[in-house]
């Protein structure tokens, strides 16, 4: 079976606006011919001017969400397709700041990861418990149940990558233990309908802690939050994914 090839997968969820490019240009720069795959998902409204920013270069480009309809009277909302049609070549899915602000459940994040497909986007599918299911012992149940209802059928390698980023992790500079990571990620793993679909880990990843991350058995790259926005911090992790 072929390797997984590792992936650095930057998510500036609201953040960043037109001077912001200047990162996505360094990060480029930086990475002429990188070891792992890089993808940058900045706001929708970033994205053509970052596909112009990045032309030519190795970096992948990502929205951060996308309707389940192609086109209709959504106001506000952005199908697949037209991330597509703005340079995208991968959409993150189900990610808990949506599941907590807009409701989503698995069922609507598979509908989007069809869509996805049907776009020719990689979906990158999120999943994640929160601090009081941590707490209560439930992480397994609820990342489990999250992958089965979030996946859409005919989910292979090439469509689809997960990320587990634990909700209490996210943003708080607090992270799982190897051993925790290790054990969501062999039980997650052991549940994919394709061996070779890339399980990241998401939450507070930073230049201090990634090679420690990436040392994880099934860890296969990370999705970073803050320290994706600079190209300094966001090009250390790359690197250490690099060397593991
Ligand atoms: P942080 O790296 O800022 O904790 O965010 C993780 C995340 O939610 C990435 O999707």
């Amino acid at each position: 079976m072929p390797q997984r090839r590792k992936i650095a997968a930057g998510n500036w969820k609201m953040h960043g606006l037109g001077a912001s490019l200047d990162e996505a240009r360094a990060l480029c720069a930086a990475f002429p011919k990188p070891g792992v795959d890089i993808l940058l998902c900045p706001p929708a409204t970033l994205l053509s001017r970052m596909r112009d920013a990045l032309d030519g270069g190795a970096i992948a480009l990502g929205g951060q969400d996308c309707h389940a309809s192609e086109s209709g009277a959504h106001t506000g909302d952005v199908s697949a397709l037209m991330l597509a049609d703005a340079g995208a070549s991968h959409v993150i899915l189900g990610h808990s700041e949506r599941r907590a602000d807009h409701g989503e459940t698995s069922a609507q994040v598979a509908a989007k990861a069809q869509a996805a497909r049907a776009a020719g986007l990689v979906a990158v599918i999120c999943v994640g418990e929160t601090l009081q299911e941590h707490d209560a012992g439930r992480t397994l149940d609820v990342v489990t149940a999250q992958l089965a209802h979030s996946l859409p059928a005919g989910a292979n390698a090439t469509n689809t990558i997960i990320a587990y980023e634990p909700v209490w992790a996210i943003g708080t500079g607090r992270t799982p233990t190897p051993e925790q990571i290790s054990e969501v990620h062999t039980v997650l793993r052991a549940r994919l309908p394709d061996p070779g679909i890339r399980l990241l880990y998401g939450g507070s990843v930073n230049a201090a802690n990634a090679a420690s991350i990436f040392a994880i058995s099934d860890v296969d790259g990370a999705l970073v939050g803050g320290a994706s926005l600079k190209a300094q911090d966001f090009g250390a992790i790359v690197r250490a994914l690099e060397d593991s």
